[in-house]
Parts: structure tokens; sequence; C-alpha cells
């Protein structure tokens, strides 16, 4: 199986410790290793370096090569795909899936974000392999249990099962429905569906031919380019979400039962981050960094400096080199309105 690695997002809900230079693939909040590194070593599970492509943008080329290089994994390097700017996820995919065909023909790929926590043991294992059979004929997404009625995610309504020799593998998608509102999304949960966990497996011929009839905008732009340039400059702004998958009769789903966080908010780090007897998570980077807490609970903080807070509970600091977030823990996905105001202000 041939993977594909999605890393050209800006992650603006997690400013400042993401930005647009560095964003949060590449930030490494966790441990010693990116997301992006670790979404690499998952894909080594399945294909080997020359199998495995990165899409990102011209921004990133060398965010890549040395978290690449770091790792020690060698990819041939024209599989590192430079976007000249960011069109969301559909003609990032397709880009990568034209050039695997070139590569090796028709093939099927994983298709993987770099900005999620995943556990990938035996149960990834297993949902890999029953996507790889549901693959022959079908867009594979894979559906992640939901906990609460997040607005930020698709849904996944599951049809009927699909068989094979050893039992059920997946099941049909009744519906796919990218990010509802409340409501709605109250309602899926409600109703079992699943989320979608960004992830998807296919074969280029068959996503080929779902982007020809769903988004023949998206794949003129390719078709009639002479150069990726001309292809990324005609290209509409298009979620393989949104422009294919909401569209689509030939949809999949496998259940994945594993640990599954896409990190999206700093409310979502704070949950995954060890705490101290306090319930405060702490990341102090920098020499002569510290966190001294008195009276302080349930705080997230990540700080280049020596901190100190007192009496505080329930907030998010997040102090960089050049600028300080505090935010109200529960409110960190309207981080991305402060970004969007940097950016109106120029
Ligand atoms: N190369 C490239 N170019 N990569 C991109 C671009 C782009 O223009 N835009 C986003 N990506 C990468 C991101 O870095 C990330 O790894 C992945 O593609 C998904 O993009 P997001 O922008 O993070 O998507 P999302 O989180 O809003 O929604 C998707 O993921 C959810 C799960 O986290 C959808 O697939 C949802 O349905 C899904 O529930
Ligand atoms: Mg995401």
């Amino acid at each position: 199986m041939k993977s594909l690695i999605l890393a050209g997002g800006r992650g603006t809900r997690l400013w400042p410790l993401s930005r647009e230079l560095m964003p949060k693939q590449f930030v490494r909040f966790l441990d010693d290793r990116s997301l992006f590194q670790k979404t690499v070593e998952r894909a080594l599970k399945f294909s080997r370096p020359e199998e495995i492509f990165v899409v990102t943008n011209r921004d990133y080329k060398f965010r890549v090569l040395d978290d690449l290089g770091e790792l020690g994994v060698k990819l041939p390097e024209e599989n590192v795909l430079l976007e000249p700017e960011g069109r969301n996820t559909l003609p990032a995919i397709l880009w990568g899936v034209l050039r695997v065909e070139e590569t090796f023909g028709d093939s099927t790929v994983a298709v993987l974000p770099s900005d999620h926590l995943i556990e990938a043991g035996e149960a990834y294992e297993r949902a890999f392999r029953n996507a790889e059979k549901l693959a022959e004929g079908y867009l594979v997404t894979f559906g992640i249990k939901p906990t609460r009625p997040h607005t930020g995610y698709g849904y996944i309504r599951p049809g009927g099962k699909i068989q094979s020799e050893g039992g059920v593998i997946g099941y049909t998608v009744a519906e796919f429905k990218e990010k509802p509102d409340l409501e709605t999304a109250k309602r899926y949960v409600e109703e079992n569906y699943l989320w979608n966990s960004g992830m998807f497996m296919f074969r280029t011929g068959v996503f080929i031919e779902e982007v020809k009839v769903h988004a023949p905008k998206v794949w003129e732009a390719f078709e009639n380019a002479g150069s990726v340039e001309e292809a990324y400059r005609a290209v509409p702004d298009v979620s393989v979400d949104y422009g294919v998958m909401e569209k689509t009769g030939k949809a999949a789903v496998v259940p994945l039962n594993t640990y599954w966080n896409d990190l999206g908010s700093f409310d979502a780090i704070y949950d995954v981050l060890e705490k101290d007897e306090s319930g405060n998570a702490v990341r102090v980077s920098g020499k002569n960094s510290d966190y001294i807490a008195l009276n302080s609970r349930n705080n997230l903080v990540m700080t280049e400096r020596l901190t100190a807070t007192v009496g505080v509970e329930d907030l998010i600091i997040i102090d960089t080199d050049d600028a300080l977030l505090v935010a109200h823990r529960g409110e960190s996905q309207r981080v991305k309105e402060v970004y969007k105001l940097l950016k109106e202000r120029g």
C-alpha cells in the first residue's frame, strides 16, 4: 500500500504555539517527535519509504526534510510535493494521487493527515487491513465513536454491512456530513453516527473517477494545466470531505476502535498531557524556564521562561518568544479568531 501524508495545514487554533511558519504538525509539544514524524512512523507500518508521499506547502519544505532526516527516513525527492499555495485537502490529495499513479500505476493509497494523535496498535492495523480489502471498490473512511457533538468534524452514518470471508469488515456509508451545526451534531451523536477520522483509503483509479464526477472543476484545473503553478492558480479551494465524500455513492466506513485525538485546540492538548497532583498540565522549554504554581489548579501552562501563577484555575497560558495567550479552558476553539484578527491587521 502507498501512503500519502497531508502536511500543509496552518493549524490556526493553536496560535501562538502553531505559527504560519511552524504549524502544529511540526511542533513538538508532546514529546521529542512531531505529529508529522509520528505520521511517518505510522505510514512505515504499511509502506516502504519509496511508497510514501508527502504533500505540503512550499513554506514547509525544510521542516519536512529535517523531520524526515531526523528519523533517518529517506524518501525519493519526487515524493515530496510542494504546493505553491494551500487550496485545502482535495487538490492536495488529487495531486498526490496523480503522482502515485504516475510512479506505480493504479494503486491502493492510504491518506494520512498529520495533525492527529492516534494509537496505532493492533486495532489500527486490523482496520487498515480491512480497509485495504474494501478499497478495491470503495472510498474507505475510518469511523471513530463520538464522545460529544463536536462541530469541527465530519459525521458518518453507517449503512449495510460489508462481509468478507472472515466476517464483517465494514459498512457502506448511508450519509456523510461534513462539519454540521451544533443541533445536527447532537442528533447525530444520539443516532450513533461516527466521526470521520480524516484518514482515507482507496484505489487511485476509483478516486480519480469520483473527482471527475463530483468535483469536475478540480479535475479540470489539473488536467488543463501545464505546470503545478497553473493548476494551483485555477483550482478551487475545497476539502475532500465537501468536494467528494459528501457526494459520492461509493463510500464505505471501517470503525476504528482506538485512541484518537485531533489536538485541534488547547483544550484537546490539555486532555492528552500528563497532569501534576493539582491538575496542571505543564510544558516548559528553554533554559532557565520553570513553572511555579501556588494554589493554582487545572491549568495548561506552556512556557519558554520562568512563569508563576497564584490562585488561578482553568486557564490556558501559552507563552512563546514573542506572543502570549491567556484563555479560559473550554473557550480555546475561539483562538482561531485571534489569528484571523491578526491576519486582518496585517
Ligand atoms: N498539503 C496540504 N494542503 N495539506 C493540507 C491543506 C492544504 O491546503 N489543508 C489542510 N491540510 C492538511 C492538514 O495539515 C491536516 O493534516 C489535514 O490536511 C486535514 O486538514 P484540516 O484542515 O485539519 O481538516 P479538518 O480537521 O478541518 O477536517 C478533517 O479532519 C477531521 C478530523 O480531524 C475532515 O476530514 C473531517 O471530516 C474530519 O472529521
Ligand atoms: Mg484537522
